[in-house]
C-alpha cells in the first residue's frame, strides 16, 4: 500500500482525543510514549510533524469527524503534510478502510495496540503504510512508560472492554471483551500519579464496576476493595470512578459510598431509557424499577450523592408513550447532570437493522424535551448547593485575573476569586449557582489540606 517514499522521522507530535475519558487516558499515554522516543509535544496540530487523531465511533457524527479533520489537515499543510495516525475506536472499527477513504493517513492503530506506536511511526517514516488493530492477550499497559507529570486530577484506566452487548452500541466491538488490570499494576500507577502531582484519581473503565481481581494477599476483590486500598494512599485526596453499569453495582460498592472518606459523592450510572420494553430491546438487563431501587440504596448510605446518567432517545420502535416513560424515570431520579443523545444506528449492531427506525425530526423534538428537563434538574441541584460549605480542588485558572476554577465533591465547577494555587484543596462557601457552575468564597481559616 502507499508510495514507498521514505521521509524524515517526526520530531514533534500532537494528540487530539475525541470521545470518552478512556480515550483521554489513552491519548495521555500515547503522548508519554512518543515523548519517551525523544519527540516533543507541539503547541498545536499546525506545528506537529505527527498528528494522532484518537477517535470515537460511538455515534455517526463522532465517527465522521475523523474524515473532516483529515481533510482539514491536508488542506492546511503547505508543502509536506504531517504524518497522520488514526487511533482509537474508528481505527478499530474501520481498519484498512480508513486509508482507502483517506489516502493521507499513514498509520492506523487500534485502542489495544497503541503501545506499538513507535514501531508504526518508524514504518511510516520508511514510506510504508502501517496498520495494527490487533487485540493481543498481552497487556499493552506493561509496554507503556511510567507516568509523568500530572495536573491535580488524573485518569487511571483499570478495566477495559465490554461484554454487555447493548444492541445499539459499538464498544464491545471496538474495545473487545471485558478485562481487568491487575491490582498491583493499578496501585503502582496510582502511586506514580500521586508522586507526579495528582490529588484526585478517577478510575476508568467502559464498565468500571465490573473490575475484578485479587489483592496482594491473593484474596478476590471487586472495585470496592480497590477503592478501599487506594483510599489509604498518602497524598491522594479524592477518588472517583466511571462508567458504571447497573448490573455490576455490588453491595460492597454501594456500602463504600457510605464509608470511604476519599470516595466522592458522585455516581454516573446510565439507565438509557425508562420503558421496560425498550430496555429489553436494548439488551440492558435491568428494568426501570430495579434501577430506581439501586438509586434508593445508594442514597440510603450517601443521601447527598449526585446522580448522573446517559439517555438515548429514539431507539427503534420507541413510541411517544415509551419516550414519556424516560421522562418519568428522570423525574424519579432527579439528576445532578446527565448526557443525552439521539439514537444513532451503528454498522454491525443489532439495533441498526431493527424495524421502526425513528425519524430525525421526532428524535430532535424528544431530545429537546428531555434536555429541558435535565437542564432544569441540573440547575436545581446547583441551586441546592448554595449555602453549603465544601471542599474544592483547584484545577485551573478562570477567565478573569485571580480567578480559579475547581470541582466540588459533587463534580460541579466552582469559580473562586483571589485564587488559591492550582492543586490546592480549599474549603469554600458556595454563594451562587448558575446552570453550569457555582460561585464560591474561600473560607479564610483553612484546615490542613
Ligand atoms: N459503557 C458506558 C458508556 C458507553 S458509551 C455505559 O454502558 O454506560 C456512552 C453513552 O453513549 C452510552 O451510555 C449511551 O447513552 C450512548 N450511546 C452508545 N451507543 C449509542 C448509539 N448508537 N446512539 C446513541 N447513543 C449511544
Ligand atoms: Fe455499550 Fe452497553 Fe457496553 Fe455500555 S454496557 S459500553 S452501552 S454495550
Ligand atoms: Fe467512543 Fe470508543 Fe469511548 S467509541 S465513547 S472512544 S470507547
Amino acid at each position: 500500500m502507499g508510495a514507498a517514499m521514505s521521509r524524515p522521522a517526526p520530531k514533534s507530535f500532537h494528540v487530539k482525543s475525541f470521545g470518552c475519558q478512556m480515550n483521554v487516558y489513552d491519548g495521555a499515554r500515547m503522548a508519554e510514549l512518543l515523548e519517551g522516543q525523544g519527540m516533543s509535544a507541539a503547541e498545536s496540530a499546525d506545528e506537529a510533524d505527527l498528528i494522532v487523531l484518537n477517535t470515537c465511533h460511538i455515534r455517526e457524527k463522532a465517527a465522521e469527524k475523523v474524515y473532516s479533520d483529515i481533510g482539514r489537515i491536508v488542506k492546511k499543510a503547505e508543502g509536506d503534510k504531517p504524518m497522520i495516525a488514526v487511533a482509537g475506536c474508528v481505527a478499530q472499527a474501520e481498519g484498512a478502510e480508513i486509508p482507502r477513504r483517506a489516502p493521507a493517513v499513514d498509520i492506523v492503530v487500534g485502542p489495544q495496540a497503541y503501545h506499538n506506536l513507535p514501531r508504526l511511526v518508524a514504518e511510516a517514516a520508511e514510506g510504508k503504510r502501517a496498520l495494527d488493530t490487533d487485540m493481543p492477550a498481552a497487556s499493552k499497559f506493561d509496554a507503556l512508560p511510567k507516568r509523568r507529570r500530572q495536573g491535580p486530577t488524573a485518569f487511571l484506566t483499570v478495566q477495559e472492554g465490554c461484554d454487555k452487548f447493548c444492541t445499539y452500541c459499538v464498544v464491545p466491538y471496538t474495545r473487545g471483551a471485558e478485562i481487568s488490570r491487575p491490582w498491583a499494576a493499578i496501585v503502582d500507577e496510582a502511586k506514580a500519579l500521586v508522586d507526579a502531582g495528582a490529588r484526585e484519581i478517577t478510575l476508568l473503565g467502559q464498565n468500571v464496576n465490573a473490575w475484578a481481581g485479587e489483592d496482594g494477599a491473593g484474596r478476590p476483590q471487586g472495585l470496592d476493595g480497590l477503592i478501599r486500598a487506594l483510599d489509604a494512599l498518602p497524598g491522594l485526596a479524592r477518588l472517583r470512578y466511571t462508567t458504571s453499569h447497573p448490573n455490576d453495582m455490588s453491595d460492597g460498592l454501594i456500602a463504600a459510598h457510605g464509608e470511604v472518606a476519599k470516595l466522592m459523592p458522585f455516581l454516573h450510572l446510565p439507565v438509557q431509557a425508562g420503558s421496560d420494553r425498550i430496555l429489553k430491546a436494548m439488551n440492558r438487563s435491568h428494568d426501570a424499577a430495579s434501577y430506581l431501587e439501586l438509586i434508593d440504596r445508594v442514597r440510603a448510605v450517601r443521601p447527598d450523592i449526585a446522580i448522573s446518567g446517559d439517555f438515548i432517545v429514539g431507539f427503534p420502535g420507541e413510541t411517544e408513550a415509551e419516550f414519556e416513560e424516560t421522562l418519568t424515570i428522570i423525574r424519579a431520579v432527579n439528576h445532578a447532570q446527565a448526557f443525552s443523545f439521539k439514537y444513532s444506528p451503528r454498522p454491525g449492531t443489532p439495533a441498526a437493522t431493527m424495524d421502526g427506525q425513528i425519524a430525525a425530526a421526532v428524535m430532535d423534538e424528544r431530545l429537546q424535551r428531555l434536555q429541558a428537563l435535565l437542564n432544569e434538574q441540573q440547575h436545581g441541584f446547583n441551586l441546592a448547593t448554595v449555602g453549603r460549605r465544601c471542599d474544592v480542588l483547584i484545577e485551573r485558572d478562570g477567565k478573569k485575573p485571580g480567578q480559579r476554577i475547581g470541582k466540588s465533591p459533587w463534580l460541579q465547577s466552582v469559580i473562586v476569586e483571589n485564587g488559591p494555587a492550582i492543586g490546592e484543596l480549599v474549603t469554600v462557601d458556595i454563594v451562587a449557582a448558575g446552570p453550569n457552575s457555582l460561585n464560591g468564597v474561600v473560607v479564610a481559616e483553612q484546615k490542613a489540606a
